[in-house]
């Protein structure tokens, strides 16, 4: 798939009994909360009955929840720079072409009731020994690995293997830590579902594609088996004209203006997208790995839309009274929690861990982390700026100081 342009598109320690029996009881509780609260899938919005802040409960239990926060001044700045890490690509390298501010790399999050613990390679690298995570999705996810490649950068580089996989070395991407006998795989597959393009006039921005919601994307199903982390996550991709298929029957679409074809959201899209993928993982014999879901990362176009000059200027983090999280973003984000509920219940019974990297919020709060114009990808339009992925160094290091922070406190069931 030659899809280059549209990568700037738009838009362990057991618990104690107490603690056990305390856990169980709210497992339980939950367990027949959420069926109630979850309306059939074929309805044409999610529902949005449990708030945030009881999946938050849910997700955290008795600890801090390292998801609600601020962002706090950090003037020591950030972990690397575009001269200690070597592998940061043109597109996120803000520095490299001219970005002039410097404030955006000068945060950390704050959690509101403990803190995020800094992150330390030596220690991530340890947990990982032996292992292989592999990030499912599309480039924003892929942004989010290239930033773990730096964080660790300072103790050790990765041999690029991509090309023992796959002959295209740009979307899958494979790194290997010898020293660590460690593994990093990116899988791209931005519907996470099976999808073609459906234009007669061919792939473009923003041209019309063929989504087969009820089959898992071969492009990572068929490797994913033998990993022990997947990070999934999926976004702006479900804004483009899309037509469903179910069980091969077109069911709807979506931004289509076919006479005859049923209108639906594009959040029931993103919902069926989710519980495909996580319905596969759950039935694919060998995986024993543990997923997270990284949600919905914001886009932060201002002055028009993506595709009509819009811009994102921004030196400063909003503050959390300059902005909610609410409309399309709430609404996808609700949704992939809801089938991420789904799965973490049906998993249980399987054995398998699911959990959510609750990331939609505190990256609503960074219009200032983004390239704009400063990042160049060689098939850019240069009509658009981009303000979908992120600068590194920048606020999504966050995101793997959380998955540490996961990695050294996965829940035993
Ligand atoms: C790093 O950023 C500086 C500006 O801070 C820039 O002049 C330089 O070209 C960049 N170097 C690399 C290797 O990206
Ligand atoms: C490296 O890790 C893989 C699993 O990812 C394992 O099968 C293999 O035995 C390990 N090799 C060594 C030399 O430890
Ligand atoms: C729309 O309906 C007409 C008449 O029922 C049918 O001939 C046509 O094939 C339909 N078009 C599509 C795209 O399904």
């Amino acid at each position: 798939m030659k899809t280059y342009t549209r990568d700037l598109n738009a838009k362990n320690s057991p618990h104690s009994t107490p603690r056990k029996v305390f856990l169980l009881a709210l497992i339980l509780i939950l367990l027949t909360i959420i069926p109630l609260c979850m309306k059939s899938s074929r309805s044409p919005l999610p529902s949005a009955k449990i708030s945030i802040s009881e999946y938050r409960k849910i997700e955290i239990q008795e600890k801090c929840n390292i998801f609600t926060g601020k962002w706090v001044p950090y003037p020591k700045g950030p972990y690397y720079t575009n001269t200690s890490c070597l592998l940061i690509i043109d597109q996120q390298n803000c520095m490299k072409f001219g970005r002039p501010d410097t404030e955006f790399m000068k945060w950390r999050w704050k959690p509101d009731k403990c803190d995020l613990p800094q992150f330390n390679p030596v220690q991530f690298l340890e947990l990982v020994r032996g292992k292989s995570m592999a990030f499912v999705g599309d480039s924003v996810g892929r942004n989010q690995m290239q930033s773990l490649l730096c964080l660790l950068a300072s103790v050790t580089y990765p041999e690029d293997i991509s090309y023992k996989h796959t002959s295209n070395t740009d979307y899958f991407k494979r790194w290997f830590y010898a020293d660590y006998n460690f593994t990093i795989a990116t899988f791209w597959s931005p519907f996470l579902v099976e999808a073609r393009d459906a234009d007669p006039n061919g792939h473009s921005l923003n041209s019309l594609m063929n989504l087969y919601l009820d089959k898992a994307d071969e492009a990572w199903v068929s490797e994913i088996e033998n990993f022990d982390y997947v990070i999934i996550s999926a976004g702006q991709w479900f804004f483009r004209p899309l037509i469903y298929y179910e069980n091969h029957q077109v069911v709807g679409c979506h931004n289509c203006h076919i006479q005859n074809v049923t209108a639906l959201p594009k959040y029931y899209g993103y919902r069926m997208a989710f519980r495909t993928a996580f319905r596969t993982l759950q039935s694919l014999k060998n995986y024993k790995g543990i997923t997270f879901l990284r949600t919905f990362s914001p886009s932060h176009f201002e002055n028009g839309d993506w595709d009509k000059g819009g811009n994102c200027v921004r030196t400063r983090p909003f503050t959390s009274q300059e902005i909610k999280l609410d409309g399309y973003i709430m609404k996808f984000y609700l949704t992939q929690v809801e089938e991420l509920k789904a799965a973490e219940k049906e998993g249980m019974r399987k054995g398998l861990k699911f959990q959510l990297m609750d990331t939609t919020e505190i990256m609503l709060l960074r219009p200032d982390g983004h390239p704009n114009h400063y990042g160049h990808s060689l098939h850019r339009s240069t009509t658009v700026n981009d303000c979908v992925h992120w600068c590194l160094p920048g606020p999504i290091d966050t995101w793997n100081e959380f998955l540490l922070h996961m990695l050294k406190n996965v829940r035993e069931y």
